[in-house]
């Protein structure tokens, strides 16, 4: 990586050469063997599809399929995308990216910050509609002259990074002492491509797949039928047919694990390790913990965090995500409260000798919407901020530091507490679009429409 000074001329020079760390033996109690985790969230893009854009570029470019001037169109769960962001802004290529949106609007965010267009498709459509993402971006290359497709799921060159890169890496790293290797697979190509170089070294690796349940792929490898997908959460891993970058032959063993559990799992490694991995990563750490602990002291599994927590902090690392899509227990409904139906949203406290300015930014700005105002003296809540009078001197021109939060302040709505049957919400919200709820420590939390359609499905009636 870079010169002996350590600096690299390109970004693209900071990519691979990932750092390898020992799961800390108390992680769990029940686990004997050592587990190696190769932490490839710490590439450039954040995450160890970095070098796969990298190779499959130069290995288009070799054979002259991507010209100078060109462009790169390529579908993605944003992983790729962000590589090859990376490559194309470092080597001056434009780019395309085509993404389905159950994607994390991070990752989006994260594509448009790196310079590329991106192409936003439903993900609830068949692979075979052309809507889905992959037509629409095989569509995109087809009809934009001087742009080339990588195709990852089908890119041998995909595979190839990974047998060149990632493989000899984990080799050098574990002193030739591994005895299975695990991860998950989209393209396949990191398992793949990992598993073929590592088999080259000593047949006796021991390769274990990790699918999500809705996903195809540990069906046709235990059957070698493709049956129908369903859906699932974890993102970048599972496929809905079968791709050329995954080679079912490489692998010893499947593992599926739910949703629920990789994302349990991925809380509790970057909570208590300070390793800070995506869902797919907390689902190969779920299945090299199922694997563990049938398995004596010396035995040694390594396994990879594909990308980095941090484009996740609205879903796995959410708390309100994870109770309101189900993944954590549900409320019986005959005894649930209120205090089981509001989220973490943002909150705001604003006195009423505070600036309008500071009470808009609350409300405009953040969100806080209806924003309660409180006395200074005393904490009363004197109301919420009235709206339409703000509105209507901002549309004025008027000076905004000069005037009172107090002096904008119409009735509240139902103010709840958080002790109340949750059905008084529902009340509360027929005939308004948010109310307020009065938290432990005397401030108000808002609670929408939306929040209440999101926490009723925490109930288990
Ligand atoms: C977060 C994440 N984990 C795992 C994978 C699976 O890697 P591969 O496509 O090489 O099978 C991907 C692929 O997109 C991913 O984005």
């Amino acid at each position: 990586m870079g010169d002996k000074t350590g600096i690299c001329d390109s970004i693209l020079e900071a990519i691979g050469n990932t750092p390898m760390v020992r799961l800390p033996r108390d992680f769990d109690p029940q686990i004997k063997c050592e587990v190696l985790l190769k932490l490839d969230y710490l590439n450039p893009g954040g995450s160890m599809k970095d070098r796969i854009a990298l190779h499959m570029v130069r290995m288009a470019e070799k054979r002259g399929d991507l010209k100078p001037g060109g462009r790169i169109v390529e579908c993605s769960s944003g992983n790729t995308g962000a590589g090859l962001c990376i490559v194309a802004a470092a080597l001056g290529y434009d780019i395309t990216i085509v993404i389905p949106d159950k994607m994390s609007s991070e990752k989006i965010s994260a594509l448009r910050a790196l310079g590329a267009d991106v192409v936003v498709t439903p993900c609830n459509v068949d692979i075979e509609d052309p809507m889905h993402y992959t037509k629409v971006a095989g569509r995109i290359a087809e009809q934009t002259p001087g742009s080339w497709w990588p195709d990852q799921y089908h890119n041998r060159d995909n595979t190839d990074a990974h047998y060149y890169s990632t493989g000899p890496e984990i080799w050098e790293q574990s002193g030739g002492k591994i005895d299975y290797f695990v991860a998950g697979a989209g393209t396949g190509g990191t398992i793949s491509g990992i598993a073929r170089y590592l088999k080259e070294q000593d047949p006796n690796i021991k390769i274990v797949g990790v699918d999500p349940p809705g996903s195809i792929l540990a069906h046709y490898w235990n059957t070698g039928e493709v049956c129908e997908s369903g859906p699932y959460a974890v993102e970048g891993v599972g496929e809905e047919e079968v791709p050329n970058a995954w080679d079912p032959k490489l692998i010893d063993e499947y593992l599926v694990v739910r949703d629920a559990d990789s994302f349990a799992m991925a809380r509790k490694l970057a909570a208590t390790t300070g390793m800070f991995p995506g869902g797919s990563g907390g689902m190969n750490m779920a299945a090299v913990l199922e694997l563990a602990k049938g398995l004596p002291e010396e035995a040694r599994i390594v396994t990879l965090l594909p990308d980095y927590g941090k484009a996740y902090l609205s879903k796995v690392y959410s708390e309100d995500w994870l109770r309101d899509c189900g993944y954590l227990p549900q409320v019986p409904a005959a005894t649930a409260k209120v205090s089981d139906l509001v989220h973490e949203n943002s909150r705001a406290r604003v006195y009423d000798d505070e600036t309008l300015a500071w009470a808009i930014r609350q409300a405009g700005e953040r969100g806080v919407r209806p924003l309660s105002i409180i006395a200074r003296n005393g904490e009363a809540l004197l109301g919420i901020l009235d709206e339409d009078k703000a509105i209507s001197v901002l549309s004025q021109g008027a000076d905004l530091e000069s005037l009172k939060a107090g002096d904008f302040v119409t009735t509240a709505p139902a103010v709840l507490k958080l002790d109340q049957p949750w059905k008084d919400a529902v009340d509360a919200l027929a005939n308004h679009e948010a109310v307020l709820v009065k938290m432990k420590d005397g401030g108000f939390a808002t609670f929408s429409r939306q929040e209440l359609m999101q926490g009723l499905k925490r109930l288990a009636h």
